[in-house]
């Protein structure tokens, strides 16, 4: 039997529709390209395309976000709901590391690079499957509410940009977890819900690194074409993201992970070239 590639596994992951398949899918072959790497026998990357788009389950259904219902934090529907969303993102984390691995098979990048993603993927499908125990656990499941329809927009707005995928999803989304999160820990700390707050401290603490990665490997690719980070970063979030950026920002976390301050304030309020 021949040996799969890395973007073939990449792309069985995109092709796997179930959720936890997909999880399942995705921490098998993290653990064979691991393996290989600690023998010494690296995976072949190969130039397998991925598809435009995920395969999906049939639910959750998916709405326009004006459409998502809310409900109250304080209640227990309430959290259920963000437990929802919280499990929409990381099965959506999932694929976009995936699709990286994947996608840009054309630029030559260093082994770190794949060997990065591929540790991102799988700490992703771990989450995934955390916060489907803690949906489970509380009777309900992932496909169980509507979920937000426009998550894989920032994939193909930069499906022919490397930089700008890296720029936008990275170090825009995923930076953007790392604001938010401490807010949701305090609230399920608050409802005594233990299982929900170790999960969430378990991804707060795996995001940082996803976000370094992100910085580390566009810093890479601004040197290797003599750009300058901060410039190049504004351009491409202000063509390829929509909307400002919003604080409060967790700035010890964005620091920790390599974005300074002055790569994101900027971004806040983008006056128009015409003003
Ligand atoms: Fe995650
Ligand atoms: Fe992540």
């Amino acid at each position: 039997m021949s040996v799969q590639t890395l973007s073939q596994m990449a792309v069985e992951v995109l092709t796997t529709a179930d959720g936890r398949e997909k999880a399942a899918c995705s921490r098998a072959h993290a653990k064979t390209w691991f393996t290989a790497r600690a023998a010494g026998q690296d995976i072949p990357l190969g130039n397998t395309a991925p598809p435009m788009q995920p395969a999906r389950p049939a639910r959750p259904e998916l709405l326009d976000p004006r459409d998502v219902p809310r409900r109250r934090p304080g209640s227990e529907k309430g959290r259920i709901a963000m437990l929802h969303a919280v499990a929409h993102i990381e099965l959506n984390a999932v694929d976009l590391h995936w699709d990286i691995i994947a996608r840009y098979t054309d630029t030559e990048m260093p082994i770190g690079f794949y060997d990065d993603w591929v540790k991102s993927a799988d700490e992703e499908s771990k989450h995934f499957n955390l916060i489907s125990d803690c949906l489970e656990a509380m009777g309900s499941h992932y496909g169980d509410l509507p979920a937000h329809a426009g998550m894989w927009r920032a994939a193909e707005d930069t499906a022919d940009d490397f930089m700008g995928r890296l720029a936008v999803v990275p170090m825009v989304l995923e930076a953007r977890g790392l604001d938010v999160t401490p807010g949701m820990i305090a609230l399920f700390t608050k409802a005594g819900d233990t299982a929900a707050v170790e999960a969430m401290q378990v991804i707060y603490g795996e995001e940082v690194a996803h976000v370094a990665f992100g910085s580390k490997w566009f810093h890479f690719l601004c040197g290797r074409h003599n750009l300058d980070p901060k410039d190049v970063f504004h351009d491409l979030v202000r063509r390829y993201f929509h909307g400002f950026l919003k604080p409060p920002f967790n700035e010890e976390k964005r620091a920790e992970a390599g974005i300074p301050p002055d790569f994101y304030w900027p971004l806040t309020e983008i006056p128009s070239p015409k003003d």
